[in-house]
């Protein structure tokens, strides 16, 4: 998970109390129903999706084995591996240490749908298909933080130290999510993110490769991989939800997208830049590693995959209203895009040079938006 916070057009906010009641209704007992029903359903398509621990890649299997290997032989593809990395320019280096921060920082994902009523694992080892699929798909995103971190320990380029305190950071301070026990609006939220970290972590596996080191690429081309599929499950229950309560499903949409996905690691420091993220996602954006334009991207993608707009029976006006807006989002942020295309160009916004404590304070140009 990771990035750049685009900034689609936000309605007239309502008070404090009217937004609390507009979420809070979906933990009602008849809404939170539909969810304990839907067990048997999750059981069947959405815990398949995993990919059983016999059968799953394992970040031994990317990275030089010493026990294998034995010590001129590590030696040797540590080199190698080294060499291979040496390429990888500074821009595309802090990108990557941003995507393995952000994934590094696991804890706080699992306890995001330990939050949502009626699926949350209640005892830590619950049997429901809910809370298997929960800690099934924590099991498979472990593996990305480790794959990454060992990499990037092995390369020898970033400092590690500053690294290890940034998760430790961000681990502590937590991700400020909107709506955050509801399961309608969480599953929207995880699905837009599953996409979006399977978009930068397949840019991201393009750049290296492009770069010199395939085998950086093929790690981060087996954590997309995997993303996608977690991608294609959230996708598939809140596909669920649009059929079964499509105006609880609309509204939702509507609530999320008005405030905005937020990227779970903005609350990322190293205790140095007090802008790393802002600045973390200007190298994103840079680079086109995650940019703008995959946000509304993304956003188009969900409303084709949810038949958002050919929504019409059953739909309250409030849920006609969401739809509505939801619909005409992306061309908003498109017209925003261009705005902001036309601004740098006039202004032709120079690109300013950040220090990352990451890579020793070496600094990368990006373009502070
Ligand atoms: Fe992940
Ligand atoms: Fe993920």
């Amino acid at each position: 998970m990771t990035m750049a916070a685009p900034v689609p057009p936000v309605l007239k906010r309502r008070g404090k109390q009217d937004e609390e009641e507009e979420w809070m209704g979906y933990l009602a007992p008849e809404k939170l129903e539909v969810l304990a029903h839907l067990e048997p359903w999750a059981e069947a398509h959405v815990l398949p999706l995993l990919k059983p621990a016999e059968e799953a890649w394992q970040p031994s299997d990317l990275l030089p084995d010493p026990a294998a290997l034995g010590d001129e032989g590590f030696h040797a593809a540590c080199r190698e591996l080294r060499a291979r990395a040496a390429g990888v320019p500074d821009a595309h280096l802090v990108c990557l240490v941003g995507n393995m921060i952000t994934e590094e920082a696991l804890p706080t994902y699992q306890s995001v749908p330990n939050r949502f009523e009626a699926v949350r694992d209640l005892t830590g080892a619950d049997a429901t298909a809910w809370a298997r699929w929960i800690r099934g798909w924590s099991a498979e995103e472990n593996r990305h933080g480790d794959a990454l971190s060992r990499y990037m320990y092995l390369s020898g380029r970033v400092d590690m130290r500053q690294v290890d305190r940034t998760v430790h950071l961000l681990i502590a301070s937590g991700m400020a999510m909107n709506a955050a026990r509801s399961p309608y609006h969480g599953f929207i939220y995880v699905a837009f993110q599953e996409r979006a970290t399977a978009i930068s972590h397949g840019n991201t596996a393009r750049h290296v490769g492009a770069h010199g080191d395939h085998v950086l690429a093929r790690v981060c081309g087996a954590i997309m991989a995997d993303e996608k599929r977690h991608e294609a499950a959230y996708t598939r229950i809140v596909g669920k939800l649009f059929e079964v309560d499509p105006d609880a499903a609309v509204r939702a949409l509507g609530y999320m997208m008005r405030r905005r996905i937020t990227m779970p690691a903005a609350l990322m420091t190293d205790g140095q830049d007090a802008d790393l993220y802002a600045h973390y996602a200007a190298a994103a954006q840079q680079t086109g590693v995650y940019t703008a334009s995959d946000y509304r991207g993304i956003l188009e993608h969900l409303i084709r995959q949810w038949r958002v707009e050919d929504l019409a029976a059953g739909l309250s006006g409030e849920g006609r209203r969401a739809r509505d807006y939801v619909c005409g989002l992306p061309r908003k942020i498109r017209r925003m895009e261009e705005k902001a295309h036309d601004r740098a160009a006039q202004a032709q916004k120079k690109p300013t040079s950040v220090p990352f404590s990451w890579i020793f304070d070496r600094p990368v140009s990006v373009v502070i938006p």
